[in-house]
């Protein structure tokens, strides 16, 4: 990160905002890799309110790694439906089939492993580390790139090679040793109900002071200007 006081000081801020602001959502109850694996797969392409229900639903059907590799296609298609007709549910079950066949039915703790089932990307084999296994591993989503893009002001496709090797080496320098799980889940929480896509609430904001894209309204912004920013 650009220096290492803007670093502490993002740690610092943003993990007391967690404590407080944290979401209470399902699959933060659990450890669980089979059930991190399952909400992570949902959370790609389908919003957190739409995801709830069904992650129930789903693990009551399917409560094991075992029980959904041997899942028919058309029950589990047809209980996946409202989230969307595409190629997420395959994708599980083939997840689910591999570690059946080549990790003994346990969903894997590496890197090199998780990356090497069909089906799993960096974003995915990272959230499963982090979220299931506790692992101090940075990852980078759609949420985390805006967060931490504005937070150090990198402009232009935040997608782009260049950008994202920057976002996830950033991603590793913010994680504090072993606080890598609330780091990430409250990058993900700020990025969704504060550091929005458009219209981002930064009066809200607990990174305002050391944010480099900050961008307050007429009155806080005549108030700030008064006074030194704070570094
Ligand atoms: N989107 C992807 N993973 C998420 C998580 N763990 N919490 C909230 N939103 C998410």
């Amino acid at each position: 990160m650009a220096a290492s006081s803007s670093l502490r000081a993002f740690q610092r801020k943003l993990l007391a905002w967690y404590r407080l602001h944290q979401r209470q959502l399902p699959w933060r109850e659990t450890r669980d890799p089979y059930r991190i694996l399952v909400s992570e797969i949902m959370l790609q392409q389908t919003q957190v309110d739409r995801v709830i229900p069904k992650y129930h639903e789903f693990l009551a059907r399917y409560p094991s790694i075992q029980s959904l590799a041997q899942a028919q296609w058309a029950e589990l298609r047809r209980l996946w439906y409202p989230l969307g007709y595409n190629i997420r549910p395959r994708r599980l079950r083939d997840i689910a089939r591999a570690a059946v066949r080549d990790h003994e039915g346990r969903i894997p703790d590496s890197y090199d492993a998780l990356l090497g089932m069909k089906g799993i990307g960096r974003y995915t084999a990272s959230a499963v580390l982090s979220f299931a296994y506790e692992q101090d591993t940075p990852m980078v989503d759609t949420n985390v790139a805006r967060v931490l893009g504005r937070y150090v002001g990198l402009k232009g496709d935040l997608k782009s090679a260049l950008r994202q090797r920057r976002l996830w080496q950033l991603a590793a320098d913010v994680i504090p040793r072993g606080r890598g799980y609330d780091i990430n889940q409250a990058m993900m929480d700020l990025g969704a109900t504060i550091c929005t896509a458009r219209a981002p609430r930064c009066a809200r904001c607990p990174l305002r002071s050391t944010c480099r894209s900050v961008i307050l309204d007429a009155p806080a912004a005549s108030a700030r200007a008064s006074r030194p920013r704070p570094r």
